[in-house]
């Protein structure tokens, strides 16, 4: 038996922005997205001679066939048309889940990655992305985990400067959201206003991060913010405690802050557990060279 151990890292969107539904059911989005150290611990156990098997230690989280990380082991096996005789997947989760922080992508793109390790690279990235985009949109960016401007369904990924040195602070509200039902909810309003692609990417080229602050943008706070007025208590108490900006990642409903000093981003976290929620702080995920 072998085992194979990778770190599958959260991500968060910087902006978001949500364009026509398409034939294919899928809405063209466009979002800077960066990959943070918030990260599960996914084990691969292969050849144990027994029935494919997905387990987490988050309830919530589907195990089996369900499974985001199994469903990428299928994918990966189907295009290397090879069986691995039996194998297990097994997740340890500090990534919530139903949040927008792309846990269940990462954990299939950490899957995707260490088989292909394990199979000598058998897959360029690219490649591998391609297979990624079978089992959701996330998942090819969660492959590459680098900082990119991310079209089409998601796929199409275009690196960009990396964040400049921050931390993060997410908070969990006390409700998940509901993907499919929230883009439906956008096709059904106008969208009073869209995130600053271009003027996001010249912060980052500068390493600006107050303006990175300000241009934090995601289209998809106008389907959460009324009926979810916590989103906004929430947002004021990170910025009262020195957030740079503020913002919802993906569809929701996490929210997070951006801070340059430890300190502010530690109390802020602490306050906002204080009152109920729970929290996470986080720096850059950077690729070791
Ligand atoms: O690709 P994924 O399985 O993560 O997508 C979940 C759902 O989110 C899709 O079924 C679709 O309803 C919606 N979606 C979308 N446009 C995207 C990505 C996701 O409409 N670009």
């Amino acid at each position: 038996m072998t085992t194979l151990e990778e770190k599958a890292y959260a991500k968060l969107n910087l902006t978001l922005d949500v364009g026509p539904l398409r034939e294919d059911g899928y809405h063209e989005i466009s979002s800077v997205m960066v990959p943070i150290t918030l990260c599960d611990t996914v084990t691969i156990h292969l050849g144990t001679g027994e029935p494919w098997q997905a387990r987490t230690t988050d309830d919530s989280i589907p195990t089996g066939r369900k499974n985001l990380a199994y469903k990428a082991a299928k994918a990966f096996y189907a295009a290397a048309g090879a069986d691995p005789d039996g194998l297990t997947i097994e997740i340890e989760k500090h990534i919530p889940a139903g949040g927008g922080l792309g846990g269940g992508s990462a954990d299939a793109a950490a899957v995707l990655r260490a088989l292909n390790r394990h199979m000598g690279c058998r897959f360029s990235g690219e490649e591998l992305e391609r297979i990624g985009l079978e089992v959701g949109s996330d998942v090819p960016f969660c492959v590459r985990c680098a900082p990119c401007l991310a079209e089409g369904r998601g796929e199409r990924l275009m690196p960009v400067h990396p964040m400049p040195d921050c931390y993060y602070v997410m908070v969990r509200p006390n409700f998940s959201a509901a993907t499919p039902e929230l883009y439906r909810k956008l096709d059904n309003m106008r969208i009073p206003a869209h995130p600053k692609n271009r003027e996001m990417l010249h912060a980052l080229e500068l390493g600006d991060l107050r303006e990175i602050g300000c241009q934090l943008f995601n289209v998809f706070e106008y389907a959460l913010l009324q009926d979810h007025p916590e989103l906004f208590q929430i947002e004021n108490a990170l910025e009262n405690c020195g957030a740079l900006g503020t913002s919802m990642t993906g569809s929701g409903s996490v929210m997070f802050g951006i801070f340059e000093n430890f300190d502010f981003a530690a109390t802020a976290s602490m306050s906002l557990m204080q009152v109920g929620y729970q929290t996470f702080l986080a720096t850059n995920f950077r690729e070791e060279v």
